[in-house]
């Protein structure tokens, strides 16, 4: 979810066409306000047979505009006006129609109008399309969306799903949150475009039996968050995460795995198709020496069984030592209980990574904000304490400045 902040101040004129999805919107109105946003509805006639602007403009908190005509404008130049002090224009539901208006450069109404008024190179014209399977599908509505792209409009979505017509397909508008989540990953500077980056996460489950298992607190925020800043910055993420109970960040790729083995396995195989790797996951340096097959029973004897235990592989340490041609520009994490900069200082040598970033293990697992070291041969860099995403996004800066490509 976008924080408090994530958009603040951006003055965003957000369109809605005509559609059921304009039910959705007045949540999206909420949810960007809520980001910091300053939001001027504008709405067509056919959006107002779906949803009020009174509704609107109570969420917004600010008069809606709806016609070209309206006189409250001084120079009578809505459109002009509008698209001069806006950041994006973001038109959600886009229907089938509208788009069609846009692709051929119409001007029906004024959120058309106001679309091809507006300066396309200082204002970001995105669009969430809504409307039937049928419709997104048809030939002509691709073409049109194909053309709106090439003149420099920004597609979002559509999903697939339920639709309220009662089909089932391509076509539902995406979601209020996820489309606050897109506009964020909008406005990020794309640092690491055309790159692609190698993230693990969150803890791993080392089996005693079917029903028991050694692993520890990580909630997997940290690398999730890093996923998520990686993505906006613009790289091909693949996220190879635990156990976890956390939504997968838009345009991630995520592979699920249990055992230090597992997330190895996952690991190994991808790390030469990509540019960067950063192992955050809480790996378990142990494991059962071997999974009884079946629960082990208490026998009411008062024994205890007889674990033992044999060392995990070091994921990092093995991606680190892969030869040049296939070995990821490499970013280690130490969670430490104490003296921070020495333990994150080793593993930079033992593991033979130019970069390492320390946390204080116990003061972070499951929250949202956490505070960093990064320790590299130069030396060390603390950033202030703040909430993870906004930390990942640092560290993405700080990668996109560092990393050497291969054979570089
Ligand atoms: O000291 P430790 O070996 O736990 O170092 C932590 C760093 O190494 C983290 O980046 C962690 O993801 C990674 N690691 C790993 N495989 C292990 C243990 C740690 O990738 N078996």
């Amino acid at each position: 979810m976008a924080s408090e902040f994530e958009l603040r101040n951006r003055r965003i004129v957000l369109g809605l066409s005509g559609g059921i999805a304009c039910y959705k919107s007045a949540e999206l109105v909420r949810e960007l306000v809520r980001a910091g946003a300053r939001v001027q509805v504008v709405m067509t006639e056919a959006a107002m047979q779906f949803i009020t602007p009174v509704t609107m403009q109570a969420l917004s908190g600010q008069p809606v505009v709806t016609s070209q005509w309206d006189a409250r404008e001084p120079n009578n130049m809505a459109h002009i006006n509008l698209s001069r002090e806006a950041d994006a224009i973001l038109v959600a539901p886009a229907s089938a129609d509208f788009i069609a208006q846009l692709a051929l450069g119409r001007a029906d109404e004024l959120l058309a109008l106001l679309c091809l008024a507006r300066p396309i190179e200082r204002c970001p014209l995105l669009l969430a399309p809504a409307m039937n399977r049928e419709m997104w599908a048809h030939p002509a509505t691709q073409r049109n969306v194909a053309q709106v792209k090439a003149d420099g409009a920004t597609v979002l979505g559509p999903a697939a799903g339920d639709q309220a017509c009662g089909e089932i397909g391509d076509g539902r508008m995406l979601e209020p949150l996820e489309l606050c989540d897109e506009l964020v990953a909008f406005f990020q500077p794309k640092r690491l475009a055309g790159r692609r980056v190698l993230i693990t996460a969150g803890p791993t489950f080392e089996a005693i039996d079917p029903v028991r298992g050694i692993t520890n607190h990580s909630s997997g925020k940290m690398g999730f968050a890093l996923a998520r800043a990686a993505a906006e910055a613009g790289a091909q993420v693949t996220l190879v995460a635990g156990p976890v109970h956390l939504p997968t960040p838009r345009q991630v790729r995520r592979i699920d795995v249990g055992s230090a083995r597992e997330m190895l396995d996952a690991v190994l195989p991808r790390a030469p198709q990509h540019d960067i790797f950063v192992a955050t996951a809480a790996v378990a340096d142990w494991r059962p020496a071997s999974a009884g097959e079946q629960k082990l029973k208490k026998d009411g004897s008062g024994r205890v069984p007889n674990l033992e235990l044999v060392e995990n592989p070091d994921i990092l340490a093995t991606v680190a030592r892969l030869p040049a041609g296939d070995r990821p520009w490499c970013v280690g994490f130490a969670a430490e209980s104490h003296d921070l900069v020495r333990h994150a200082r080793e593993k930079l040598q033992r593991k033979g990574v130019p970069l390492i970033v320390g946390n204080i293990g116990p003061a972070t697992f499951g929250r949202d904000e956490n505070q960093l070291v990064l320790v590299d041969a130069a030396g060390e860099v603390e950033l202030a304490p703040a909430s993870k995403i906004t930390l990942a996004r640092e560290l993405v800066r700080v990668i996109a400045e560092r990393f050497e490509p291969r054979g570089a």
